[in-house]
């Protein structure tokens, strides 16, 4: 079954800034709260969908905590609203609560790490189509790397709460351990028991971490982890589907790991995202056409961000 996004209930909305914290060095949780029809809207946001939001009139920190890697990028004027997935979305009376997990890598992000509680920012969405849940699937294999664990954490919530009969396991990759985006990391016996990362524990989901350099878990790559994990444990399983977000060359390797094995992966593209909403044509995906050597172009936005692996052109 697709997870469709129903156009008719997305919209601009506003939304208010109850916290804004830093959980790494340049990781930050927010937390929105949207109340009248936004909330009724984004009640409905599902994993791997995404929100438009406007940063345009957000303060810029002051000179000294501007790192200096992003000093010459920081004076850019935000014209364009920026694309974030949620980490999660509850509803409390007559209020949505949105959680984002965002990394400062630009002129948006650096000005969205002064965001306090009470400001108020525009906010476009639901957009997109996210994660779907086939029938039959016995085993999901969350796969992360680096900024891609937003949508697999929100997934993992819904994977446990609405299919209880799916065995759900995450793995989260980074390049060091100080690059994964996570609050921290379990102690020794909740990570022999297979528990390594809070975030997911508390839907009772099992994780693995990899990181390049072997600072943290597994050394090596995330897809050689979960490479690993299929020799070992994927044999003895039926209906086993890989859902991921995370850089494109992760997911060009990934999809090559589930056609080699034939299991179902469905990947979260990023792509620059000028409108959000199918207009504008800039987020472009190339596609394969079923049954045919012709491609043609996806709008990661619209048809998008999630596809299916097999259809990707790489
Ligand atoms: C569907 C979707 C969901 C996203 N969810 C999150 C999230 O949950 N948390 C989060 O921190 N970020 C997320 N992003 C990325 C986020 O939109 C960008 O980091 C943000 O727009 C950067 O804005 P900036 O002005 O700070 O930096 P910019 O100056 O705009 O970008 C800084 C650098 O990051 C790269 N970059 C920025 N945006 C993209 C993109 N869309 N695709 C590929 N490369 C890009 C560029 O190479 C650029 O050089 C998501 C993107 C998409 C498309
Ligand atoms: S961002 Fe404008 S069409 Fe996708």
């Amino acid at each position: 079954m697709k997870a469709c996004s129903d156009s008719t209930d997305r919209g601009i909305f506003n939304a208010v800034v109850s916290s804004n914290r830093q959980i790494g060095e340049r990781f930050y949780k927010l937390k929105l709260e949207l109340s009248g029809p936004g909330a009724k809207a984004f009640s409905k946001f599902k994993p791997g969908q995404f929100a438009q939001l406007d940063l345009s009139t957000a303060a810029l920190p002051s000179p000294d905590s501007i790192p200096k890697d992003l000093a010459d990028a920081s004076g850019r004027q935000i014209l364009l609203r920026r694309p974030f997935s949620f980490t999660d979305v509850t509803t409390q009376k007559d209020k949505t609560i949105a959680q984002l997990l965002y990394q400062v890598v630009g002129p948006a992000t650096l000005r969205m790490n002064t965001l306090a509680s009470s400001d108020s920012l525009s906010i476009i969405g639901p957009l997109g189509n996210g994660f779907w849940v086939p029938l039959g699937q016995k085993t999901a294999l969350l796969v992360a790397g680096g900024m891609g664990a937003p949508p697999l954490q929100h997934l993992a919530k819904i994977l446990t709460a609405d299919h209880s009969d799916i065995e759900t396991i995450a793995i989260a990759g980074a390049k060091t351990a100080k690059e994964l985006p996570f609050e921290s990391r379990l102690d020794e016996i909740s990570q022999q028991l297979g528990f390594s990362l809070s975030e997911f524990a508390n839907y009772g989901v099992k994780s693995m971490v990899a990181t390049d350099d072997g600072s943290a878990g597994f050394a090596g790559p995330v897809t050689d982890c979960l490479y690993q994990w299929l020799e070992e444990h994927g044999s003895g399983r039926d209906s086993i589907i890989i859902y991921a977000c995370g850089p494109e060359a992760m997911l060009a390797r990934l999809n090559e790991i589930a056609k080699d094995k034939n299991i179902d992966c469905q990947i979260s593209m990023e792509r620059r995202m000028a409108c959000g909403i199918g207009v504008c044509q800039s987020c472009a995906v190339e596609c394969r056409v079923e049954d045919s050597n012709e491609t043609i172009y996806k709008l990661c936005c619209d048809d998008g961000p999630v596809f299916n692996s097999r259809e990707v052109i790489f």
